[in-house]
């Protein structure tokens, strides 16, 4: 096992009915800004019980992020939060409303150019308004971790930073919440829960027998309630355990003392930046190509996969690693999500451009051994025609 610190203080209130506790949890002498997203949280009486539970308190809104948060808006909401003298941040939302409020948390304390997070991966960040979130969509774990993922729409550039002083104070999840998600939104959660497992997990042996039982645990757990949750009305059991899955995917534990790959995602990023793609698609199209021609490094892992999450334990190593990549892009697709680029009408030709832009963007050298240069890059999009 590799060396490791773990340290994380979001406090979790899981359950029903869990949304009044804001009264608790948020100081009662705070100016507070509510942010959310569309109209989401609006029509299914979520932001009416938000606004019940601040009583008394001095509190304002910001609407408007969208899906993938642009800088261009956020921008904004950290002019209202500078003028009227914000104290506390809310997030109402999915991973786009919570990665927005961790960049306005940071960026209300920037006095320099906000850009200047990006680019810096967050390293200039010295401090943060303190915030907490309500979730509403199960998928990116932003709800328990310092990471956010912003978009400058001017360069459609998707860049992302993290910061210990990002945390969320607390996290109120509350299944329920999910009710209301269209099915492509619940597919793209149980996906994107699913990837980030795999970039922790699916890399070289360290011996980190915790992390990788815990890692094929949240694999199997996804694998089972993921077509209940998409396909099925929705049920108290299947929604919790998905909530809860998709926490504990990325909230530092299973990706303490371990290596770590995240070349899907970065490789993703451009998918978006370009064309507008959901996040959890561009994984879905991407991480069966990349873990066919990236086998040689990842064969011990993929061998391990293929046998703990998938029980395939006959035929040769190539047979057997085959057979575990076909099987997890069928699970994608049995989620509804398609997994060609073809299929969401992106030609060959738009490699050229996506493969520019990554390295405009410098993601030159990556995955865990920095070994995703651009030329395996572009054999991947061409593997995902
Ligand atoms: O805007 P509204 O009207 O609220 O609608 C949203 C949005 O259109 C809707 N929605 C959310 N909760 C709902 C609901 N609709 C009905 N009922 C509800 N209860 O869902 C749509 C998508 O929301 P969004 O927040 O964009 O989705 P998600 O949670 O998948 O977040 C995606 C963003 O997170 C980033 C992604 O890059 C992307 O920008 N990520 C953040 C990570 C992190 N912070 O650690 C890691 C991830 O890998 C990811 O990169
Ligand atoms: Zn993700």
């Amino acid at each position: 096992m590799l060396n490791f610190e773990f340290h994380n203080p979001t406090h979790i209130v899981f359950g029903k009915d869990t949304v009044p506790s804001l009264n608790r949890l948020v100081p009662h002498d705070a100016r507070v800004l509510i942010l959310y997203g569309g109209q989401s949280a609006e029509r299914n009486g979520t932001l009416a019980e938000v606004r019940q539970a601040l009583g008394d308190r001095a509190w304002y809104e910001f609407g408007g992020i969208e899906p993938n948060p642009s800088f261009e808006t956020l921008t904004r909401a950290v002019e209202q939060v500078r003028t009227q003298n914000i104290s506390f941040l809310l997030a109402v939302g999915g991973g786009s409303v919570i990665d927005g409020t961790k960049f306005v948390a940071a960026a209300a304390k920037y006095a320099d150019d906000p850009w200047r997070i990006l680019e810096t991966v967050g390293s200039v960040i010295e401090d943060a308004l303190p915030f907490g979130a309500v979730l509403t969509l199960s998928a990116t774990g932003s709800e328990m971790n310092f990471n956010s993922v912003v978009t400058r729409k001017a360069t459609q550039t998707k860049a992302f930073f993290a910061s210990p002083h990002v945390f969320p104070k607390f996290s109120i999840l509350d299944p329920t919440k999910t009710y209301t998600l269209p099915p492509q939104q619940l597919a793209n959660g149980v996906v994107d829960a699913f990837t980030h497992v795999v970039e922790q997990y699916l890399t070289y042996p360290v011996e980190a027998r915790v992390q990788d039982r815990f890692a094929e645990g949240l694999l199997q757990t996804l694998i089972e309630v993921g077509p209940k949750v998409v396909h099925e009305p929705a049920d108290y059991d299947s929604r919790a355990s998905m909530m809860w899955a998709a926490t504990m995917a990325l909230n530092g534990l299973i990706g303490a003392g371990v290596p770590q790959d995240w070349a899907t995602h970065l490789v993703g990023h451009e998918l978006t930046a370009q064309f507008g793609m959901d996040h959890a698609r561009t994984l879905a199209i991407l991480l069966p190509s990349m873990l066919s021609i990236r086998r040689e490094s990842k064969r011990a892992k993929l061998i391990q996969y293929a046998e703990r999450v998938w029980h395939i334990t006959t035929g040769s190593e190539d047979e057997r690693i085959d057979q575990a990549i076909r099987k997890t892009r069928a699970f994608f697709e049995s989620l509804g999500v398609k997994t060609r680029l073809s299929g969401y009408g992106i030609p060959a030709d738009a490699i050229d451009g996506l493969v520019q832009q990554l390295q405009a963007h410098g993601m030159t050298q990556l995955g865990e051994h920095s070994d995703v240069t651009l030329e395996i890059s572009r054999q991947v999009f061409e593997a995902s025609i």
